[in-house]
């Protein structure tokens, strides 16, 4: 076996935050911070005015990817936990009944359960199919006249599993309830069209698929819904200064306070990188790369893959169970002797993990693509693997 030393780093633990980066992001946040350092929209001076640009061009880039020609219905935000709490906190009222699945991700979950223990809303939280994946007559089943939102998840960060989020939005414009859509593992991945999937609200960070830095994120709003969403923050936001009342313009409604420049420099320049490369290709790329991946581990004795089969009913995130070790173990094992870097356990989704029936054995170990990932390093980590499940290590 190579000594650990010579083995290049693996980085398989893209759905909690992408690495590397493109080089252009490393350069914008690095030109934010030496060069420009001035507040976003507070000042005339050139270094500001550029920032101003800076952040308008990072903000049509965002609105582009997910089909959006009004860039101002890009909202940023400090992560995905922040754009999802800003969503369900800015929508639910007391007495309403909020629909969301099994499949979702604690982000999701625990806004709605604290809703559901201190404001007298109702939640149900529909099941999933053996794969994750969630049936779209379920929910509109569970629609009841009190039914405001329903807050549902693109792809499953444990199985990878794509939802059925087109059925969802129409069934949701039917029936007039806001479908919130958390893109945390999707966008950036595959092409998005809000307007395609009748979305109303989509949550994202800025640091997974759309190649960001830590602390960046966007809630996309539907033009309308701003009147149904109340802003969680009142502040500065270096507009109508001569009003102590929240303005109503999008984005500065749900802006206050500075924003988080040097990263959405990063976040502009990744999201350039994505659309230069084209969302069809990367998908292409991706789904080819998790199918070797998938066929890989399916040839494995003794290890069980978590989620649809197919990549193409996927996103590169892949869950996966060695019967007779302990998730955390795996992990460790690949990254001590082999520097594939992984994560295990719960992913954040109890009730994911209840309902494939691994909560008890603490999960499963997540191999999880990125834009950088190779064949080689698929190929490394599908060996690793035969060799641990084989009891070779
Ligand atoms: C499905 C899903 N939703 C929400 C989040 C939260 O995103 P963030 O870490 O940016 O707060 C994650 C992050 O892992 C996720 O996978």
């Amino acid at each position: 076996m190579q000594p650990m030393h010579d083995r290049p780093r693996i980085y398989l633990d893209n759905a909690a935050t992408s690495w590397p980066k493109p080089p252009a992001v490393y350069e914008a946040v690095d030109r934010y911070q030496r060069e420009l350092g001035a507040a976003a929209g507070r000042a005339a001076y050139r270094e500001a005015a550029e920032v101003e640009r800076l952040v308008a061009d990072a903000r049509r880039g965002v609105a582009r990817l997910i089909g959006v020609e009004d860039s101002s219905r890009v909202v940023f935000t400090l992560n995905g936990t922040d754009s999802l709490n800003s969503a369900i906190h800015g929508v639910v009222r007391p007495g309403d009944h909020v629909i969301t699945t099994v499949v979702e991700h604690n982000s999701v979950l625990r806004p709605l359960r604290y809703l559901e223990e201190t404001c007298d809303v109702k939640v149900t939280r529909v099941p999933c199919d053996a794969a994750g994946v969630v049936d779209p007559r379920d929910i509109e089943a569970a629609i009841t006249p009190q039914t405001s939102l329903i807050a549902m998840l693109h792809a499953s960060n444990v199985t990878g599993a794509l939802q059925p989020a087109a059925e969802v939005g129409r069934i949701a414009r039917e029936r007039d309830v806001l479908l919130l859509l958390d893109a945390a593992q999707s966008i950036g991945h595959l092409p998005l069209s809000v307007d395609e999937l009748n979305v109303d609200l989509l949550a994202a960070p800025g640091h997974k698929g759309l190649l960001g830095p830590l602390g960046t994120g966007l809630l996309y709003v539907r033009p309308g819904v701003e009147n149904r969403l109340t802003p969680l923050r009142q502040g500065g936001t270096g507009t109508n200064s001569e009003d102590d009342v929240q303005p109503l313009r999008l984005p500065q409604k749900y802006e206050s306070g500075n924003l988080n420049v040097p990263g959405i420099a990063g976040l502009g320049a990744g999201v350039t990188h994505l659309l230069g490369k084209g969302l069809d290709e990367i998908r292409q790329r991706d789904e080819q790369l998790t199918q070797r991946l998938l066929d890989g581990l399916a040839a494995i004795e003794g290890l069980t893959l978590h989620g649809p089969a197919q990549a193409a009913a996927r996103v590169g995130v892949v869950s996966i169970s060695i019967a007779g070790y302990d998730p955390q173990e795996v992990s460790a094992t690949l990254d001590a002797a082999y520097r594939i870097q992984t994560r295990s356990g719960l992913h954040c989704a109890p009730r994911m993990h209840r309902a494939l029936g691994t909560f008890e054995a603490g999960g499963t170990v997540r191999f999880s693509l990125g834009h950088f990932t190779t064949e080689q390093e698929i190929d490394t980590t599908i060996a690793a693997l035969q060799e641990i499940a084989a009891a070779e290590i």
